[in-house]
């Protein structure tokens, strides 16, 4: 189905809440900007799609390895990198409602091409020159100030006990990457890897955005799955074309629609860059980014060798060169990946709700009813096929009304199978099970459905 309309978002943000998938914060106080809490089935979710990325960046490679790196680091890392300096976001107030709003976005929906990497008189130029053809999209109001850049890390006192902290803050990591160019040496002196090799992450980032928008699309908390490929200045491009192709077969393979799903190249490089691609999904809002895949060249080794004054170089015993590794990356956020799952499998079909998911991404693999719950030799037989598979597969219990309203149910929460015990179950040692998309029922004899199910969600 294609979810691409204002209407279906609504419907697929009411369904998150409603069934448990995705909260806004702290609600009981108003929430809370920006900040959402995942329910038991979104957690579900997105344990589901970190599992899947962790499979095929660490788990089937022997090149790439893992990591887990602390939120905090020393704030000289955060001035190496260039986000001390440079990582804002143009952003302009309304002179009429005074929302603010990031002018690379009001510029991008009036159909000019920007991006906050533009610096601030570059970005106010194309503002001033574009001014008559943007809005405000709060308000109608064309009468906006001047964009000024906010610097989008966000400051702590950890371990700062003076009064004025904020002259010396230690940061909530902006992007999990600084962590795995921290520990770049230690991997490569610890574990047996040599160049071409990846480190891996997922982790909590947090970003001050100023305008964030679109339900978990842009949150000041999320979670990123970085990796982080180092090779040698010959084979960076080489390695930049394999992962692309990589990223996004892993898209396909999950589920996503290919028609959903397209490569936005960017324009404006920074100027350590050699290329830089995002992968767009198709969003009920618009084509919107869910990874970016970038070649970085030297710039963050060399840039935190000259910080911290300690060499960072490589020799290759291929060649016996001496270099700076470059490094290729593929950055995503869990949050966003969900969303995209949710809108694409998203669907409303003959009076039911259904997440189409893929089952490895589903919160309930299998679902089990007895057939009337007042019934205890169909309860207990019931909870004896419950317990027999809850071990190998997520499994659901339900025995509140009626089979059909049980069915509807586990399909609104994406579960792609059901199991009904009934009277013949006492007889036969059989059961029904009900596949999510066709609604098709079939029956099977206990004994047999560990392997069926094995078969079914492979
Ligand atoms: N290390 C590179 C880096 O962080 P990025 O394009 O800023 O690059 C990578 O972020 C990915 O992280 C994005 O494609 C997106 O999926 C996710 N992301 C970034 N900012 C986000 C936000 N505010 N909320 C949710 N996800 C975000």
């Amino acid at each position: 189905m294609f979810n691409n309309s204002p209407q279906i978002f609504d419907k697929i943000i009411s369904l998150c809440k409603r069934r448990g998938f995705i909260f806004a914060s702290s609600e009981i106080y108003g929430g809370f900007a920006a900040i959402y809490d995942y329910g038991p089935y979104g957690v579900e979710l997105a344990n589901a799609v970190k599992r899947e990325w962790w499979k095929s960046m660490v788990q089937y490679r022997e090149d790439i390895v893992g990591l887990d790196s602390a939120i905090f680091m020393h704030p000289k890392v955060w001035e190496a990198s260039g986000h001390v300096a440079g990582f804002s976001d143009p952003l302009a107030e309304c002179k009429s409602c005074h929302e603010r709003f990031r002018v690379d976005h009001l510029l991008e929906e009036a159909g000019i091409s920007a991006d906050e990497k533009m610096s601030e008189e570059e970005i106010n130029k194309l503002f001033a020159e574009n001014r008559e053809k943007i809005k405000c999209p709060s308000c109608g109001k064309k009468d906006f100030t001047e964009a000024r850049k906010f610097n989008l890390l966000v400051q702590s006192n950890l371990g700062n006990f003076a009064e004025d902290w904020t002259k010396n803050p230690v940061y909530l990591r902006g992007e999990t990457c600084q962590g795995i160019y921290m520990n770049y040496k230690n991997v490569l002196d610890s574990v047996r890897v040599k160049i071409p090799f990846g480190i891996a992450q997922i982790g909590k980032a947090f970003r001050n955005e100023i305008t964030a928008r679109q339900f978990i699309f842009r949150t000041r908390e999320f979670e990123q799955m970085e990796m982080q490929y180092f090779c040698s200045p010959e084979e960076e491009m080489q390695e930049y074309e394999k992962l692309r192709q990589v990223r996004w077969q892993w898209y396909l393979k999950l589920g996503l629609s290919q028609e959903n799903l397209k490569w936005h190249q960017h324009e404006n490089l920074v100027f350590y860059a050699k290329e830089a691609y995002d992968i767009e999904y198709n969003f009920p809002f618009g084509f919107s980014e869910i990874e970016g895949i970038h070649a970085r060249g030297d710039y963050d080794l060399t840039q935190h060798s000259k910080f911290s004054k300690q060499d960072l170089s490589y020799t290759d015993a291929r060649t016996n060169e001496t270099y700076t590794p470059h490094i290729i990356e593929a950055s995503s956020g869990v949050g966003r990946i969900m969303l995209a799952v949710l809108c694409d499998g998203y669907s409303e079909e003959g009076g039911r709700n259904v997440l189409k998911l893929k089952p490895q991404l589903a919160p309930y693999k299998v679902a089990v009813f007895p057939l009337l719950a007042n019934k205890p030799e169909l309860m207990a037989k019931a909870r004896e096929v419950f317990e027999m598979l809850k071990s190998d597969f997520m499994t659901a219990w339900d025995d509140r009304g009626n089979i059909g309203k049980r069915y509807f149910s586990q399909d609104e929460i994406g579960t792609p199978y059901c199991l009904t015990i009934d009277f013949d179950t006492l007889q036969d040692n059989t059961v029904t099970i009900r596949d999510r998309d066709t609604m098709q029922q079939e029956r099977v004899k206990v004994g047999e459905l560990k392997d069926i199910l094995i078969g079914k969600l492979s």
